[in-house]
């Protein structure tokens, strides 16, 4: 169970939050919620679900090491909830009749990549495999190679980033996860510096920006737009990006959608090439339709019309709800890894059990 659970932690997650506890019982072990992990901005819990759907492929795969053979059973809303947070899902755990999935070597090697990216194209085979790595009719993954394409898709991605770093709520959320410092990032949690990408100077200046008084001011001289424009610059050169779809709008499609990008990530981890997920613009298209409101009127338009333009780069033959885009390439391996958790924190027993943040994690031994 034990390593079990050190596998599922090594899972990604937004801003690094880790919103997962194990809980094991006879015969499988349980997957927690622990909503007080969530990041503010999800909707549907979306991100939650592919959080934790990339947890439980972890374990599914980690358990096929073990000889054993992993089922996902997903429970309803609402979910059973006690102290250690909502429970959405029991892998039930069996002897295995099948050979272990080769992706289960990839779990400690995968991580996210936000490097420069070679601009050569990624070899079409190599897309073919990863592709074939996903095995969910519920999901489909569509590739954008052309240069044209990915230089539209880069404007999408600057449109949403902008948003991001021009919202009061966006960005404590942002500069809550940041950890500046080595002493920060010792919790176990969070975005290291080190795994930014970005020159020693932004140290400083992320600190400065820190209170969203400063960052409004240079916005008026036009910092969110620097920023975004560096974001949409990686986008650009990079060797390809990728649509992950579900069809399925609903808390068990998000799941399973969170078990494909894992799949994906982890068969792209096989071919050596680097990932980063773009997480802005499918959430914040998500919640343009759930929740109009909750951008001013010109991020509204601006967001119709990132997804318009999606729509039109897209093949709309693919269809279903976009959850996920990521750009893959070659490139160095990254400089910083985000931390984790320990397995103690996330392994639940009945007896005292607390959820929430306790913030006294390690950093990942690897
Ligand atoms: C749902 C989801 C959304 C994410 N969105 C972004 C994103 O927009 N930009 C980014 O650089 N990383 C994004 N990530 C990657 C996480 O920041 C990363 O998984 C986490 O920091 C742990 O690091 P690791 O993937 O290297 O283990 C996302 C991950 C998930 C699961």
């Amino acid at each position: 169970v034990r390593r079990l659970a050190e596998a599922a932690r090594l899972a990604p997650s937004p801003d690094n939050n880790q919103p997962w506890r194990f809980r094991p019982t006879r015969g499988g072990i349980e997957v927690w919620h622990v909503r007080d992990r969530a990041i503010r901005s999800d909707v549907r819990d979306m991100f939650s679900w592919l959080a934790l759907g990339a947890a439980i492929e972890n374990l599914v795969l980690a358990a096929g090491k073990e000889g054993i053979c992993g089922e996902a059973h997903y429970l309803g809303r609402p979910f059973p909830e006690s102290a250690r947070g909502e429970h959405v899902c029991t892998v039930r755990l069996a002897a295995a009749g099948r050979e272990p999935d080769e992706l289960g070597e990839f779990l400690a090697q995968r991580h996210t990549n936000r490097r420069k990216y070679s601009r050569d194209a990624v070899e079409v085979e190599q897309l073919e495999r990863i592709a074939e790595a996903l095995r969910n009719p519920g999901l489909s993954l569509l590739w954008i190679t052309g240069k044209r394409a990915k230089r539209e898709v880069a404007t999408l991605v600057r449109m949403a980033d902008r948003i991001r770093f021009e919202c009061q709520g966006f960005h404590e959320e942002l500069h809550g996860s940041l950890r500046l410092t080595s002493g920060e990032a010792a919790t176990g949690e969070g975005l290291p510096f080190e795994a930014l990408e970005v020159p020693g100077i932004m140290r400083t200046v992320l600190r400065f920006l820190r209170p969203w008084s400063r960052m409004r001011l240079l916005n008026r001289l036009g910092a969110s737009r620097v920023f975004a424009r560096m974001s949409a610059q990686a986008v650009r050169a990079s060797g390809a990006i990728g649509l992950l779809m579900t069809r399925s709008e609903t808390d068990e499609g998000y799941l399973e959608a969170g078990r494909g990008m894992q799949r994906v990530w982890l068969a792209a981890t096989r071919e050596r090439l680097a990932l980063q997920p773009l997480g802005g613009l499918p959430l914040f298209l998500t919640r343009l339709v759930d929740d109009p409101c909750a951008f001013s009127p010109a991020h509204a338009t601006r967001l119709r019309a990132a997804g318009e333009g999606l729509r039109k780069v897209g093949d709309q033959a693919c269809g279903g709800h976009l959850v996920m885009l990521f750009r893959i390439g070659r490139a160095e391996p990254a400089s910083g890894r985000a931390g984790r958790l320990r397995v103690s924190e996330l392994l639940a027993s009945d007896a005292g059990e607390k959820s929430g943040h306790s913030g006294s994690g390690s950093q990942c031994p690897d």
